[in-house]
């Protein structure tokens, strides 16, 4: 047992040193578990979907997906290992799980394939192209030795993001835009553009009107335990205020037919929202 343990706390050690230094956020306390990346073309699988989570929008293989300027890890900060933000830990442990948007059944793939269409306004990916298979590959290495439970109420995992209450809320945007400069505008700039490695919030590079985020109640909630980093101290108010007012802004429409490729490099789009 005791040796399990000592096992086990290596990997994390082995993995954390492997896990990249720039842009990263949040704190050791809410840093994951994470299993030895196993050996051989598995083990390059992985690292590989590790690569294009952090790197999705300059990484040859899923730079023609991406429609933005935001990198998977920009919302599943630390590469989706901080527990706290968005987590990939535990999510492969839930899929096939039912999705109430695309009124489906759907698979892990069919999730990250989705993801590409609405967070990063590019294309979906081919079913069972590499770049398909290595997010996969990476995203269920991060639920190894988790028992299966799909969710048969939405497409989540374990750890979803504690959804802030919206009972009783009134949006107040001129305490959000007040907030937001005090708060954000120094990393995300004042025109919400982004600067230099902080992303866009608004405009023509960020997520589409269809990403979860474009959702105030989202937004708020993935915002408290995410932002500013280092510095997670939004009450529920102030996060909806300034989601209102990141919200309030122009960014991409998002028209299913945009964002999905030729039948023939589609496999099979698994929704029946477009019917
Ligand atoms: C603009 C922010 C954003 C970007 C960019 C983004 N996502 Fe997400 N994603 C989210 C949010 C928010 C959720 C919902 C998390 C929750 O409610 O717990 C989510 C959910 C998911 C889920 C389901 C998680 C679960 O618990 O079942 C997967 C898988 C996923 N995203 C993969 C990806 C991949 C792969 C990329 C890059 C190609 C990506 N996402 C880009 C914000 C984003
Ligand atoms: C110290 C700089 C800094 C500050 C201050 C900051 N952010 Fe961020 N923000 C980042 C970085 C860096 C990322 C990308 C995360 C990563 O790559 O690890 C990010 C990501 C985001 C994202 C998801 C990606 C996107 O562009 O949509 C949102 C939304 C966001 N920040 C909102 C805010 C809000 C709201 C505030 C103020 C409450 C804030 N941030 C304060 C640096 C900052």
């Amino acid at each position: 047992m005791r040796s399990f343990s000592l096992f086990l706390c290596m990997g994390v050690l082995v993995v954390a040193a492997e896990l990249p230094s720039i842009g990263q956020v949040g704190n050791a306390s809410s840093q994951a578990k994470i299993p030895p990346i196993p050996g051989g073309a598995l083990g390059e699988s992985i690292r590989l979907g590790r690569d294009l989570v952090e790197k999705t929008t300059t990484h040859p293989l899923s730079k023609p997906y991406s429609g933005n300027a935001l990198n998977c890890t920009s919302c599943h900060l630390k590469n989706g290992t901080d527990l706290q933000a968005a987590t990939f830990i535990g999510v492969a442990s839930a899929y096939p799980a039912w999705s109430p948007r695309e009124r489906r059944v759907i698979t892990l793939e069919d999730r990250i394939l989705n993801c590409f269409m609405r967070s990063c306004n590019g294309k979906r990916p081919p079913l069972g192209s590499e770049v398909s298979v290595s997010i996969l590959t990476y995203i269920t290495w991060l639920s190894s030795g988790q028992p299966i439970r799909m969710n048969p109420d939405r497409p989540l995992g374990p750890n979803p993001l504690p959804q802030v209450s919206l009972a009783g809320f009134k949006p107040d945007q001129n305490k959000g835009s007040q907030l937001y400069s005090e708060r954000c505008a120094s990393c995300h700039g004042r025109n919400g553009l982004g600067r230099r490695m902080n992303p866009p919030l608004w405009g023509e590079r960020s997520y589409n009107d269809g990403a979860g985020l474009a959702e105030v109640q989202k937004l708020a909630s993935w915002l408290k335990p995410s932002m500013p980093p280092e510095e997670t101290d939004l009450t529920d108010d102030e996060a909806l205020n300034i989601a209102a007012f990141i919200n309030s802004h122009d960014r991409p429409k998002f028209r299913l037919k945009d964002h999905l490729p030729e039948k023939s490099e589609l496999g099979e789009y698994n929704s029946l929202i477009d019917k």
